[in-house]
């Protein structure tokens, strides 16, 4: 994916974010969470991993440039930058308060506004459609300068009505700034309603065209889709580009999502809890290509994208360390060009640092490696390399093994734990339920010695054992035969997610009753909960609910 991705560490450092974003506007009693969850996976893929800046310098003069031109997302601009080190993410709890340097609206950083403003303030907004004449302003004259640097803006769809945006749009055109990227936050609500029906923006695409823009379009919560376009940005000559990132406005809590309602309100600060529980509690679907029909692993590859899983698992088996044999990195590096899905792949070898260099070159996202195949000073070597790659470590554990003592020195930069509930060797095989124990241990004793990444369930997940495995702490599941094994691959995605689901809302709805806010939580989750008010036996009680 390029330039340090490190895919899991990115996700974390986003959902953070989110949460400080969330703690500030709950503390403050208003803000707009909607635009800012809505851009959070842009701005945490700039600061976090694209950008060329130094907090601990932020006027650096070869720095890259951001404009948040959209200054309504400015709770969650102020947690980018205190995640990426620009200040203490907990100054977010002062958020729009008298004396705060964290107001609804951004102010440029000087020594002059001090008081006002924290480093790395780039552009002061709130007023809307400036902030690409601005950004065109500074491309143009870096250019001229002979300058390297990169001018990144981020725009909102209800802005877009702004007709300076256009003049500016033309501007950037003329002056071929090839050094400005432009990022479209999509989500397709402005104030209190639906952009289509305010000031229709379609086709978005062809009108940034006719401008004379290079045009990309993601998914603006899919990481590894923003990276592919910045990384494409960053070969075109002679235009500037437009990123339409399609986003949902208050991405992240499933009440607020697309809903016009959470523009500009906070949530009750009694809920805090649950909500920040909400946004750790992200699971991830990884199906496992060697389940089902033997090989034809594109085509297997090709029908779950399609069905918008998370990442795809790969289960490379050496017939050494498992009886059987899978596929090595020279067929995950022609998978590679499938796919900017992540690749999660899973090293059931002997030796794993002898051949790490392999997989690193095949490009996978996270590379996983038996604890049972390797010493701690293999497994620091490992993990340092892939750290260095930009690649997500991670460890395996066999149903009957536990972690070694030595992974408590390595949790710092550790991103993953795979929790093995079959013997590994081959898919289709029955879920251990003894492994639900040691997972739920596990989970706690890691997290109480700074783990900070992910546990994976791996074997034998379905519908049932995903639930288990998600209480148990699990929030990457892989799933071969489940996903592979029936005719229905659709459907059988769908199936795990809403389950995946109904373990979330329980989850949320027992830590709201024992925060003594059930009713309060069911009310305002009412549209969300209904589908799901059988399986979790409440439908008497949300219909009592107004
Ligand atoms: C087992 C592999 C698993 C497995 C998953 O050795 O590591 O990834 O194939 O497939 P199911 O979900 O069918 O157990
Ligand atoms: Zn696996």
């Amino acid at each position: 994916m390029g330039f340090n991705m490190r895919y899991l560490d990115l996700k974390r450092k986003i959902r953070d974010a989110r949460m400080w974003a969330i703690q500030g506007i709950t503390e403050a009693g208003s803000g707009h969470p909607g635009a800012s969850f809505s851009a959070a996976e842009i701005m945490g893929t700039l600061y976090f991993r694209r950008m060329r800046h130094d907090p601990s310098n932020p006027n650096w003069s070869e720095r890259d440039y951001f404009i948040n031109s959209k200054a309504h997302s400015a709770p969650g601009f102020y947690s980018a930058l205190a995640v990426a080190g620009y200040f203490q993410p907990e100054e977010l709890r002062t958020l729009r308060q008298l004396g705060s340097r964290l107001q609804g609206h951004p102010v440029r950083y000087s020594e002059h506004q001090k008081h006002h403003s924290v480093p790395g303030i780039e552009y002061s907004g709130g007023s809307e459609g400036i902030g690409l004449s601005v950004g065109v302003g500074i491309a143009l004259a870096k250019k001229l300068d002979g300058k390297k640097n990169r001018v990144f803006i981020l725009i909102g769809d209800g802005e877009s009505n702004e007709g300076q945006i256009w003049e500016a749009s033309m501007a950037a055109g003329k002056f071929k700034l090839d050094n400005l990227v432009t990022i479209l936050d999509r989500n397709r609500i402005q104030q209190d309603g639906f952009t289509e029906d305010i000031m229709p923006l379609d086709p978005i695409k062809d009108k940034w065209t006719a401008f004379n823009w290079e045009v990309f379009e993601v998914d603006g919560h899919r990481v590894e889709q923003i990276v592919d376009a910045l990384n494409k940005a960053g070969q075109v000559h002679d235009k500037p580009v437009m990123i339409i990132a399609n986003t949902v406005k208050g991405n992240g809590i499933r009440h607020m999502a697309n809903n016009p309602q959470w523009h500009g309100k906070a949530p009750p600060k009694r809920q805090t809890e649950v909500l920040l529980e909400e946004l750790e509690s992200e699971c991830l679907i990884a199906p496992s290509i060697i389940a089902g029909e033997r090989e034809n692993y594109e085509d297997k590859i090709r029908k779950v994208e399609r069905e918008g899983v998370d990442m795809i698992h790969l289960d490379v088996m050496d017939g050494r360390f498992v009886p059987n044999t899978t596929f090595f990195a020279d067929t995950i590096k022609k998978l590679r060009r499938l796919t900017s899905l992540p690749f999660d792949t899973h090293l059931m070898i002997e030796n794993p640092l002898e051949n790490i260099q392999d997989y690193i070159d095949a490009r996978c996202d996270i590379i996983t490696v038996h604890a049972e195949a390797c010493t701690e000073n293999e497994f620091r070597e490992i993990q340092e390399r892939l750290i260095d790659n930009g690649i997500s470590p991670g460890i395996a554990i066999n149903p009957g093994t536990y972690v070694p003592k030595w992974l408590y020195h390595c949790l710092h930069n550790l991103d993953v734990v795979i929790v093995m509930s079959v013997n590994p060797g081959s898919a289709g095989q029955k879920f251990m339920p003894e492994v639900l124990d040691k997972m739920i241990v596990l989970n706690k004793q890691l997290r109480q010695n700074g783990f900070r990444g992910y546990i994976e369930a791996d074997g034998g997940i379905d519908a049932t054992t995903l639930q288990q495995t998600y209480d148990a702490g699990a929030r990457i599941f892989v799933a071969g035969a489940a996903v592979y094994g029936g005719g229905d691959i659709h459907g059988a995605v769908i199936h795990l997610r809403h389950k995946a689901e109904v373990a979330l809302e329980r989850r949320l709805l027992n830590h709201a009753t024992q925060l003594n806010i059930r009713a309060d939580w069911m009310k305002a989750r009412k549209h969300i909960l209904i589908p799901y008010a059988n399986e979790l036996r409440i439908e008497e009680e949300l219909h009592a609910i107004r």
